[in-house]
């Protein structure tokens, strides 16, 4: 398996276990899937992940680790990261060896896929929680817990089969235990105190409003957008006066390219009730000043207008153009004799 005996991930913590200054709880994981074409064929795929930030990748044509930012090597030093890729670099191979040798006995059929994740979560106060997850075709197959391979209900005979293999190489289990409690959380913290300076940046919020698509007759959708917000969290309310209005609908909080964040907060409304609404947006970044946002009536005739007028203007123009066009060819046909 992926994480069994890493000693050489000895990172020292910088300074306590304090996460100050991070959402909470904060996880480090690494996940690698595994397509199994046949017997002569893998393709695999490995990354790492600080909460929802991909920090890591894997080159699987050079077998190397990709470092996605400056301090994605965290506290470690160059030569415990090539360590660390060679770990990685022998355990894909036995991962794979280990899957054909079984796919009998275990009646894995060809194509397959199998996919793990493991790392560990932290909680401010509390001790660090570790985990692995494996699938196979896409349904949980087992995990360790408490320094032992359990198997999942859905994994049937197979996981089981699998699970008590696992747990019979005592040591490994045990270092795979140490791992994940011990080298998981401090490389995490490592990350953390490298990454500071991106990771507690504030990016403040752009928002705008917009009709959302129509719903019905006599009702209008107001939409509010915010976007390109860092840290994550964020507060978005319609607002009447200093009343919040029920009913708004938040769709998911997007990614942008950048890093920062979307989001839509929209509003059923009846179409003469639309006027005095507002929306709020708070958000870390705006030290307290929230953005304030009024729909403006207006501004949905404006859209409309806006569709009427454009298309109008072009036919308008084409006619003419097309007109002058005519005229220009019944001059040269009129100067060219056409006998
Ligand atoms: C294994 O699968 C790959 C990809 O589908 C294919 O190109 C290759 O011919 C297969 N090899 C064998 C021995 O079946």
């Amino acid at each position: 398996m992926l994480f069994l005996q890493l000693p050489l991930l000895l990172a020292l913590l910088p300074g306590g276990n304090s996460v100050d200054g991070f959402q909470e709880p904060i996880s480090f994981q690494i996940m690698w899937s595994f397509l199994f074409y046949n017997r002569s064929w893998v393709q695999n795929a490995g990354s790492g992940w600080l909460g929802e930030l991909q920090t890591h990748g894997w080159d699987s044509s050079s077998d190397t680790i990709i470092y996605r930012w400056p301090w994605s090597k965290g506290n470690l030093s160059n030569e415990q990261l090539m360590e660390l890729q060679n770990f990685f670099r022998m355990n894909l191979i036995a991962f794979v060896q280990g899957h054909h040798d079984h796919a009998s006995q275990w009646q894995l059929e060809y194509p397959f896929e199998v996919q793990v994740a493991g790392g560990c979560e932290l909680h401010v106060g509390e001790a660090s929680v570790g985990f692995i997850q494996v699938a196979y075709q896409g349904s949980e197959s087992l995990s360790f817990q408490n320094n032992s391979w359990v198997p999942a209900p859905e994994g049937g005979r197979r996981a089981q089969q699998v699970s008590s293999l696992l747990n019979y190489y005592e040591v490994a289990r045990e270092e795979t235990c140490n791992m994940l409690s011990d080298t998981c959380p401090c490389f995490l913290l490592g990350l953390l105190d490298a990454g500071k300076a991106d990771l507690q940046r504030q990016v403040r919020p752009e928002a705008w409003l917009s009709p959302g698509p129509d719903p019905g007759p006599g009702r209008l959708m107001l939409g509010c957008h915010v976007s390109g917000f860092y840290p994550k969290p964020i507060w978005v309310v319609w607002m009447r006066g200093e009343q919040e209005q029920q009913g708004a609908q938040r769709s998911d909080v997007l990614p942008n390219a950048d890093g920062t964040w979307y989001l839509r907060s929209s509003l059923d409304v009846e179409a003469s009730e639309a006027s005095g609404l507002s929306c709020r947006v708070r958000h870390s970044s705006l030290g307290g000043q929230d953005i304030i946002l009024y729909w403006d009536p207006q501004s949905s005739v404006g859209w409309i207008v806006l569709a009427v007028i454009v298309p109008l203007v072009l036919l308008i123009a084409l006619a003419f153009w097309l007109r002058k066009r005519w005229t220009h060819c019944e001059l040269l046909s009129g100067l060219i004799p056409l006998e």
